[in-house]
């Protein structure tokens, strides 16, 4: 499983980083055989409903660390 978080500038400046922190956080307690990669991507062109991630070419606007680490722990349950 590719998890994407957007660094682009507009997500970036809504806290884009906080995500990705979260995530790897997450990753790191729960995905203990490996089963998802974690990485920064550039602007998916929906800085509008930033920020944006991108979990198996899927993407979601509107994230924060809670939700974005909601989604991502469903998603490694189903794999
Ligand atoms: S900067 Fe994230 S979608 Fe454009």
């Amino acid at each position: 499983m590719i998890v994407k978080v957007c660094t682009g500038k507009t997500c970036t400046g809504r806290f884009s980083p906080y995500i990705l922190k979260r995530l790897l956080a997450e990753k790191s307690k729960f995905d203990t055989i490996n089963k998802s990669t974690i990485e920064e991507c550039g602007c998916q062109g929906n800085c509008k409903t930033g920020p944006v991630i991108v979990i198996d070419n899927i993407l979601s606007d509107k994230m924060d660390p809670i939700k974005a680490s909601n989604l991502y722990l469903e998603a490694l349950k189903k794999k």
